[in-house]
């Protein structure tokens, strides 16, 4: 297994790169079932992710085709139904967000149940809920979800959400789009990713209003047609970035970068005393001044992202004073912790609370990556640790972040990737 071996000290400048967003490609490789025709997505970031993706689209007979440029295309006009085995949606839980565009276009899908992960168990019950309300009948065997549609196939109907669920509200979404009828989406999340398959969804034909607005309204229509889309850009990895920059005392501009997209992040890294904002490319992030530790509290879309939490709580580990992180998205997220600590982070973890103790200093340690964000931010804490630190298992990183490392030593970073 690769492991990377940072020496820390080096600021973070330059400008960098971000691609499309890992979250945005999933949902949209998956609506490609939709349709019987192709699906053409350009920026499509190079994760490992996206190929479990298309692994599992190929059970489906879904032709997936990489062209330069990180474009893809999607061919869906010899697709049938097929069972999603277990051992890739273990893999990779956005595995699940296959079963509505099968059910809507076969009137059947067999999908196996997510395993849990390493930050909860990441039920799935809003998802079949939300199908119920749509006319499926769904049960649960062995491991499996089986749903069928009723007589006369999907129905548009009134989902409302108890909480705003990225995937939950994908699901509704696509399953909607054939469906006969209207179909109200209440408490939908708000999410760039959500806004952007309603793009995708519209340019293959759907008619959806209120993307962005937790209620969504969609007219279903009897088929859906070939398609074209640019990704939107990935937020969290531009997030990630930005606090590279500012753990480091360092400036960068993140070419691609939407602030909008950032939501809350951009205030409350300002309130840290970095500082941020639009460039002509994208993003501009500088901090020259000392880090002041901030509170905050993870939320939905346009709240602070759990995605950036461990990211943001390694800035802290070295910030002025004290910060309080609450995580209210995942029952534990908080997996990155004690491997800061090893690197003489000064963290408490109180339920769903960590009490974070600035510290003069962190030092070089081995440390083992457990989770996407995780890993990220235990590279983060390496780039302004004292001497060397190995991050172990980083294949965790390359399922969410494309090319890194060496994007960092493009930017200043002394790090080197060893395999094996
Ligand atoms: C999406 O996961 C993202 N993944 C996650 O990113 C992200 O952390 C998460 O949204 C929250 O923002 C993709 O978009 C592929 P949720 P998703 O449904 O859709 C509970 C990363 O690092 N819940 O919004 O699975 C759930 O347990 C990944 O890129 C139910 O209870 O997240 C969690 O506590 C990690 N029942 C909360 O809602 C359900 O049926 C938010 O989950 C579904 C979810």
């Amino acid at each position: 297994m690769d492991r990377l071996l940072i020496r820390g000290g080096r600021r973070i400048e330059g400008s960098v790169q971000i691609r499309g967003a890992k979250n945005a490609a999933l949902p949209q490789i998956a609506a490609a079932l939709l349709g019987s025709g192709r699906l053409e997505l350009t920026n499509v970031p190079e994760v490992t992710d996206v190929d479990t993706m298309l692994a599992l689209m190929q059970e489906f007979g879904v032709v997936a085709t990489r062209g330069t440029g990180r474009t893809l295309v999607l061919d869906a006009s010899g697709a049938r139904s097929a069972q999603a085995p277990y051992d890739m949606v273990r893999r990779m839980r956005a595995g699940i967000l296959v079963l509505a565009p099968l059910l809507a276009r076969f009137g059947s899908a067999r999908v196996s149940m997510p395993g849990g992960c390493a930050i909860g168990a990441r039920p799935i019950d809003l998802h079949l809920k939300a199908l119920d309300a749509l006319g499926a009948e769904v049960n649960i065997e062995s491991g499996y979800i089986n749903a069928r549609v009723k007589e006369g196939g999907l129905r548009g109907g009134r989902v409302v959400l108890s909480s705003p669920s990225i995937g939950a509200t994908e699901t509704a979404l696509m399953a909607a789009t054939l469906a006969r009828g209207e179909t109200e989406i209440l408490n939908a999340a708000r999410d760039p990713e959500v806004s952007d398959l309603v793009l995708t969804l519209a340019a293959m034909g759907a008619r959806i209003a209120g993307e962005g607005t937790h209620r969504i309204l969609v007219q279903g229509v009897e088929a859906l047609h070939n398609a074209r889309h640019d990704l939107i850009t990935d937020r969290i990895e531009a997030g990630t970035y930005a606090i590279a920059a500012a753990i480091t005392g360092g400036h960068l501009e993140i070419l691609g970068a939407h602030l909008e997209h950032l939501g809350s992040v951009g205030a409350i890294l300002e309130s840290a005393g970095v500082q941020i904002w639009p460039s002509d490319r994208g993003l501009m992030v500088v901090r020259s001044g000392p880090l002041q530790g901030i509170d905050i509290t993870t939320e939905p879309y346009p709240g602070f992202p759990t995605d950036l939490q461990a990211q943001f709580m390694a800035l802290m580990t070295i910030a002025l004073g004290a910060s309080v992180v609450r995580e209210t998205i995942y029952e534990s997220r908080f997996m990155h912790v004690p491997e800061l600590n090893r690197l003489g982070a000064n963290i408490a973890l109180q339920g769903s609370t960590a009490l974070v103790r600035g510290v003069e200093k962190l030092h070089g340690a081995e440390v083992m990556a457990t989770d996407l964000r995780a890993s990220v931010s235990l590279v983060l804490a390496a780039l302004v640790a004292e001497g060397e630190t190995t991050v172990h298992r980083i294949y965790h990183l390359d399922r969410g972040y494309e090319a890194l490392d060496r994007k960092l030593v493009q930017c200043g970073a002394d790090i080197q990737r060893v395999a094996g």
